[in-house]
């Protein structure tokens, strides 16, 4: 968005995540860091000509409730756009068996304490990480809450070990309902993007005359 031209790109998250994000933008002179939560944003309503999120409302205790909070930060015309998880068995069976077995062992994993997760994924993937490599035994990986990406490097499988196993707050929605809240906040244009499986990812736009 910065480089993009924004007169100005605000970015907002509830954790540390922001001191990331402020050292690797914070120096642009169009972008501004907030650490905040997205149902007490310190921000004027109707400030914003886009808003998007990715990745996020799906971890608050109601994705419904944070997006139509996030409606109210849009100026008349201006577009929202939000990606969150999907409730899906597609693109198949084994997927499907995929999603249940994380599912299966975050009831567990997502009770224990952060930093015996945070072990976990540090110590135990990387040997996942080698061990997927090797033919035949790789598919051992699947009897643990392990997420590992062969083609990555090996950061990105402790990182989203981390988030898929450790995050206690997840929910999965379907398009129709994402379409609905778009719906009930009066936002036309709407449209379903073309994004990786896995997620629902939703733009609209605020009529010019609000109702
Ligand atoms: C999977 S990360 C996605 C981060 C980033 N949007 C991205 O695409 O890389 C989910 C983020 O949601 C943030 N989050 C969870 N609840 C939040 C809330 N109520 N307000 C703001 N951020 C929140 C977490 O701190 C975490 O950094």
């Amino acid at each position: 968005m910065s480089r993009d031209g924004a007169a100005l790109a605000v970015g907002v998250d509830l954790s540390s995540a922001v001191d990331a994000a402020a050292a690797n933008l914070g120096q642009r002179a169009n972008v501004l860091i907030a650490q905040g939560d997205i149902f007490r944003l310190p921000f004027k309503p109707r400030a914003f000509d886009v808003v998007y999120s990715i990745g996020v409302l799906h971890h608050t205790p109601s994705a419904e409730r944070a997006f139509k909070t996030l409606v109210g930060l849009v100026k008349p015309g201006g577009t929202i756009a939000i990606s969150v998880y999907a409730a899906t068995v597609r693109p198949g069976v084994p997927w499907a068996l995929n999603i249940f077995r994380r599912q299966a062992w975050r009831v567990i994993t997502k009770r224990l304490p952060r930093r015996v997760m945070m072990w976990w994924s540090k110590y135990v993937v990387p040997v996942f990480w080698v061990v997927d490599r090797i033919p035949g035994v790789r598919y051992v990986r699947y009897l643990f809450p392990v997420l590992i990406y062969k083609n990555y490097p090996l950061e990105w499988s402790v990182l989203d070990t981390f988030d898929t196993y450790a995050t206690s707050l997840e929910s999965r929605h379907r398009p129709k309902e994402v379409f609905r809240w778009f719906r009930e906040m009066g936002l036309t244009d709407i449209d379903l993007m073309d994004s990786d499986d896995g997620w629902v990812s939703v733009r609209g736009r605020l009529p010019l005359r609000l109702a």
